[in-house]
């Protein structure tokens, strides 16, 4: 069975009380049982991790390799800076989905780039919690 890392960044672990007019009033709790329950129909299995450290993201992102196919990460802030957490992508050679709940093109300027986007399989962005839903389809795709 594949095994699918859920992997997010800092401040997620607010949702649904933070800014909710943009990120809307999922928990994270929430929408990390949708994406479990979605990958077990699809047939794979999910785990889950949180962190508000660049660090330990990318301590995630390495023990992915060899325990995970693939991973969907949300990396919050860090993605429009973090080249630490962009080199960790290219190290693993595990295919990585980019995810927002928001339209980050749409919003301030600073978001509209992604330093980990060109080492990313595709990016899902402005869907709210159907991002990280799509984000399974894409995953499940890119595994066949
Ligand atoms: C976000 C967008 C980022 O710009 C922001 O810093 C976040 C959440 C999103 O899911 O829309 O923390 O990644």
């Amino acid at each position: 069975m594949k095994k699918i890392l859920l992997l997010h960044g800092p401040n997620l672990n607010l949702l649904g009380e933070r800014e909710p007019g943009i990120y809307g009033r999922d928990t994270l709790a929430g929408i990390n049982a949708e994406v479990i329950e979605k990958c077990r129909k699809n047939h794979m299995d999910c785990i889950v991790f949180q962190s508000n450290s660049e660090g330990e993201i990318i301590d995630h992102i390495h023990a992915a390799q060899g325990d995970c196919d693939a991973i969907i990460l949300n990396a919050g802030a860090y993605t429009h800076y973090s080249i630490a957490i962009r080199d960790a992508i290219a190290a693993v050679r595990l295919p990585v989905v980019e995810v927002h709940l928001s339209n980050v093109h749409a919003r301030e300027e600073f978001r509209h780039i992604s330093v980990i986007g060109p080492v990313c399989a595709g990016v899902i962005a402005g869907f709210g919690k159907n991002s990280y839903l799509l984000a399974v389809d894409a995953v499940k795709e890119l595994l066949l």
